[in-house]
């Protein structure tokens, strides 16, 4: 996470992320999944600008969109107390008593139900931006905790640029990238919701063992990480959503090192052996008929 005081306040990149690994060991008797999973922070961004204000209120707004994405059937973004930046605030007035005020505009740009974390990593700036902006003093591994009360994925990102991640997927263990990685994103126009997903989900019986890629990914082995990505939700998710698997088709006959999708989907991911590669796999998605793929970026590992 990164952040750069204005003059009124504060302004906050909120990095998207992307599964390289995910097996699901088990269900949980609070009706969650235990996985293994191995997140690696991309450079796409969501924008948050906090600035103070002097009353107690809070108030989040959208910032317009840069892009026109027409044809897309994703649900659209709420600034009401359901999304995740009104109830990270919430969640740090409760916890600290500090009762400041504060206005939040959102640059949205990471798509939504998108298996790119865009809620979660919005939770995390707000927590990292509200807790430098109010003085309050807490550490990482605090924000930490807090953000595993708003979601599993929302640790991650106080442990990014890569990490691996067991338990509902908020215990974080942070890995080192032996090198950078290039990938294409590829989104697909309709969104998945992640309780959809696993509620449709058979639990395997041996799960895959993620040590293997764990190692290629700490030798920035780009070819043998490409081999053996995995993601157990990936067959689940073209039942659901028949376009997941016309976008993996599309990635794999590309020849990138490997393809995925990731998290609970509906995004692709292609991993490629270099910034030459991305780009061309990227203009081939953009291009591909029949218009499979609403949006496709080009994006590397953060540092
Ligand atoms: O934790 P988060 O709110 O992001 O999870 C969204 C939904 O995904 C949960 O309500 C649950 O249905 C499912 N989930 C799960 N096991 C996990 C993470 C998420 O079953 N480890």
């Amino acid at each position: 996470m990164w952040s750069t005081r204005t003059a009124d306040g504060l302004v906050v990149r909120a990095p998207a992320k992307v599964n390289l690994f995910l097996e699901v060991l088990g269900k949980r008797p609070d009706g969650y999944h235990d996985l293994a999973t191995l997140l690696v922070a991309v450079s796409l961004y969501d924008t948050l600008e906090f600035k103070e204000d002097r009353s107690t209120a809070f108030a989040l707004d959208l910032a317009p969109q840069a892009e026109a994405t027409p044809g897309e059937a994703r649900p659209p973004l709420s600034t009401g107390q359901e999304n995740l930046i009104c109830r990270a605030a919430e969640l740090l007035r409760l916890r600290t008593g500090h009762a400041g005020g504060v206005r939040v505009r959102l640059h949205k740009r990471i798509p939504l139900a998108a298996g790119l974390a865009g809620g979660s990593t919005d939770a995390a700036a707000t927590l990292f931006g509200l807790n430098r902006l109010w003085r309050l003093g807490l550490t990482r591994e605090r924000l930490a905790e807090l953000g595993a009360e708003l979601g599993s994925d929302v640790p991650f990102f106080f442990s990014a640029p890569a990490a691996w991640c067991t338990g509902r997927g908020e215990i974080v263990t942070p890995l080192r990238l032996g090198g950078p990685l290039w990938l294409v994103l590829a989104c697909p126009p309709a969104g998945l919701s992640t309780a959809a997903v696993f509620r449709a989900l058979t639990i395997p019986d041996e799960p895959v063992d993620g040590r293997a890629l764990q190692a290629s990914v700490a030798r920035g082995d780009v070819e043998e990480t490409g081999r053996r990505l995995f993601n157990r939700l990936q067959t689940v998710a073209e039942r659901l959503c028949p376009s997941v698997a016309e976008v993996a088709r599309l990635l794999a006959d590309c020849g990138p090192a490997g393809s995925l999708m990731s998290g609970s989907g509906t995004t692709l991911f292609a991993l490629c052996r270099g910034p030459d590669e991305a780009g061309r796999i990227a203009s081939r998605v953009r291009n591909a008929r029949g218009k499979p793929v609403s949006r496709a970026y080009v994006v590397r590992s953060c540092f």
